[in-house]
């Protein structure tokens, strides 16, 4: 077992990192300080690991299973609601420790629960998809969806630790672990370069889910992650180069309807356009966009937006980003293979060249 720090001060925690983890009940324990748990799941996911992490949490007062419906649809208020009266009905206290057992959506709406339970409660991550064990259950993002936009409602609010068993990765259906794999392969990008070339050595086994090469994968991911989170928690700046490809990925997620293509694939073409784009600016060698071109398609990801999507739907989009201020766009771009910066200046017309190619 491999154990990173985030160090956030008083808030900092550990990320566990190995196999059979859910079976080392202490991990978890170390972290409850009180009599009370609530675990919260899918539907999808409590049947192949709940029972697991039942187990390590043991005999305590009182222990409540909250099973939501999975989706990313229900990553919403009503959802959240639900959670609220069912711990309120069951008399947790403000030592209750909430445990999330999922991927994102159940990572998501269980730290922003904990964030707003009694004005804050404990929460550990047990993330269970590739896209969670290396990004959102690190960092203290935590939120709901509303109607009018995604991730509008949450908090900036860190997990007492996270545990990453890579062992529930061997359930995961394929197209969700490449959707991960494009999270994988941004930090190689975005902060170290000697990654982005492993990574083009390794992916045939890491597409066959050898344990070695992914828990190494997976702790190089969480090192920039932390590293990063730990920097600028709030992202005043420096963390803004995790979104890499993020902006073009959202506009084609929300063009394409929710669901269509998973955040993964979306945010893999939308790191080509990145990669494109950086290139045109004279920042990067032409070579690159055909390498990443190469590990993408070999990971099962897309490499080009969806044919119907014109310059102005992505113009529309992009200007909904969280990241807009003011009205001006804020792209993350590469000055250089394994490092990103944050760039305000491009213009619409260095746009439509780029959105413009078959
Ligand atoms: P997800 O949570 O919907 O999980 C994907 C699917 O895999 C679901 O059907 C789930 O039930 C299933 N699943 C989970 N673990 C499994 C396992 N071990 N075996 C079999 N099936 C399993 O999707 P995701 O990609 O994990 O997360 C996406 C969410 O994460 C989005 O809501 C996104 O906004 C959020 N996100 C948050 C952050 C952050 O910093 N907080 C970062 C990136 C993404
Ligand atoms: N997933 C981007 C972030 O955590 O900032």
């Amino acid at each position: 077992m491999q154990t990173l720090q985030v160090a956030l001060g008083e808030r900092s925690y550990p990320i566990y990192i190995g196999q059979g983890l859910l079976s080392e009940g202490s991990l978890l324990t170390r972290h409850i300080a009180g009599a009370q748990v609530v675990v919260i799941t899918n539907d999808t996911v409590a049947p192949l690991y709940l029972d697991k992490v039942l187990a390590a949490v043991g005999e305590r007062q009182l222990v409540t299973q909250i099973i939501l419906p999975d989706g990313e649809e229900h990553k919403n208020l009503d959802q959240f609601a639900k959670i609220m009266d069912c711990v309120l009905r069951e008399g947790h206290n403000r030592s209750t420790t909430f445990i999330a057992l999922g991927g994102g959506v159940v990572g998501d709406i269980t730290g922003f629960a904990a964030a707003c339970y009694q004005r804050g409660v404990e929460f550990i991550q047990i993330p269970t998809t590739l896209l969670a064990q290396v990004d959102s259950s690190v960092g203290g993002k935590t939120a709901v969806n509303h109607a009018l936009g995604k991730n509008m409602i949450g908090a900036f609010y860190q997990p007492a630790a996270v545990l990453i068993d890579i062992d529930t990765l061997q359930t995961l259906p394929d197209r969700e672990f490449a959707a991960g794999l494009a999270e994988v392969i941004k930090y190689g990008l975005i902060s170290d370069e000697p990654f982005y070339h492993w990574l083009q050595d390794a992916l045939p086994q890491l597409l066959a889910r050898e344990e070695a090469p992914l828990a190494e994968a997976i702790e190089r991911s969480c090192a920039t992650k932390a590293r990063v989170v730990a920097a600028d928690e709030r992202e005043g700046g420096l963390r803004a180069i995790l979104n890499l490809g993020h902006t073009f990925g959202h506009a084609i997620e929300t063009h394409q309807g929710y669901g269509k293509w998973l955040h993964g694939e979306a945010v893999a073409a939308g790191m080509l356009l990145a990669l494109r784009l950086s290139v045109q600016r004279g920042a990067v060698d032409g070579a690159a966009v055909q390498q990443l071109a190469d590990l993408l398609q070999q990971a099962g990801l897309p490499v080009s937006p969806p044919p119907e999507m014109s310059f102005d739907d992505f113009m529309a989009l992009m200007k909904r980003d969280k990241k807009v201020i003011d009205g001006r766009l804020r792209l993350v771009l590469l000055e250089a293979l394994g490092r990103a910066q944050v760039v305000e200046d491009v213009s619409e017309q260095e746009l439509r060249e780029l959105l413009s190619k078959p």
